[in-house]
């Protein structure tokens, strides 16, 4: 069996500037600091993308400073906010692909993490995501060499329409192309970002979770227009746990007070 913390759209910005009155950086200490208390076991974390607000070398150094506490293993990855280039800068250790997109495979007991980049700045309206040609090649041979394995795969954009109209708009261009392949594979789960709540989805039979953000989150406004709705519902991260090729998924509110556990009949 095998842990897994996951993390999407932390948004670090520079010291004192806050988004609706949030604390980016401060509230993924707290999240972070949450997950080291109660889950020191697990194998690794994995930063599903928006690691940074604007993507200014500023942001990813303080970022680099609250994961000097990780008890873990981390695995980065590129959000639509990011910017690749300041990011290697500041984190030039991460794990990348020979084209250096920030793509990378880790195995674990039975089961294989593959972390995709769906930056690409190019896109029309911009913010939304794309895996070019050189990506999903790369993505094409780590599912073959899998070995068996079951694949959980990990990318910011969901490939999927999630009914918020505004955010679907700058979701993955390419979505159809990489569950096409995606279905070609061993892939036993799809894990991404963005849209910043919790969303779970089966499209063309493979199971895909949506997490939400430590920071601001996605008010329920199913059909909104735009991208920018932002609401202080908690902070939240999610927990994997896997034997073999199976995952089970949780996810944890860590900005709620803590309460003494009561018990009931259930
Ligand atoms: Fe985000």
């Amino acid at each position: 069996m095998a842990k897994i913390i996951v993390f999407t759209d932390i948004h670090i910005r520079a010291e004192g500037q806050r988004i609706i009155g949030l604390d980016p950086a401060a509230r993924f200490a707290q999240g972070l600091a949450h997950a080291a208390r109660l889950h020191p076991d697990a194998a690794c974390a994995v930063l599903m993308g928006d690691l940074a607000d604007t993507g200014v070398r500023a942001e990813y150094e303080i970022l680099r400073r609250i994961l000097a506490d990780a008890p873990w293993p981390v695995i980065p990855m590129m959000g639509n906010h990011d910017n690749r280039e300041v990011f290697r800068q500041v984190f030039p250790e991460a794990p990348r692909d020979p084209n250096g997109f920030v793509q990378a495979v880790r195995d674990l007991e039975g089961v294989r993490l593959i972390t995709l980049d769906t930056l690409d700045p190019s896109t029309e309206p911009h913010h939304g995501g794309r895996l070019c040609s050189k990506r999903l090649d790369w993505l094409k041979a780590a599912l073959a060499q899998a070995q068996g394995q079951g694949c959980l795969v990990f990318l910011h954009h969901p490939p999927f329409d999630t009914g918020f109209a505004g955010m679907d708009r700058i979701g993955l261009h390419n979505a159809a192309e990489l569950r096409d392949l995606l279905a070609s594979g061993p892939v036993t789960h799809v894990f991404a970002g963005h849209i910043h709540r919790t969303i779970t989805a089966t499209v063309d039979g493979l199971p895909m979770t949506v997490f939400k953000s430590p920071c601001h989150q996605m008010p329920m406004m199913l059909g909104a227009e735009g991208s920018g709705h932002s609401v202080p519902e908690p902070g939240a991260y999610g927990i994997l746990t896997t034997r073999g090729p199976n995952v089970v998924v949780h996810f944890e509110d860590f900005t709620l007070p803590e309460t003494e556990v009561g018990q009931s009949a259930v």
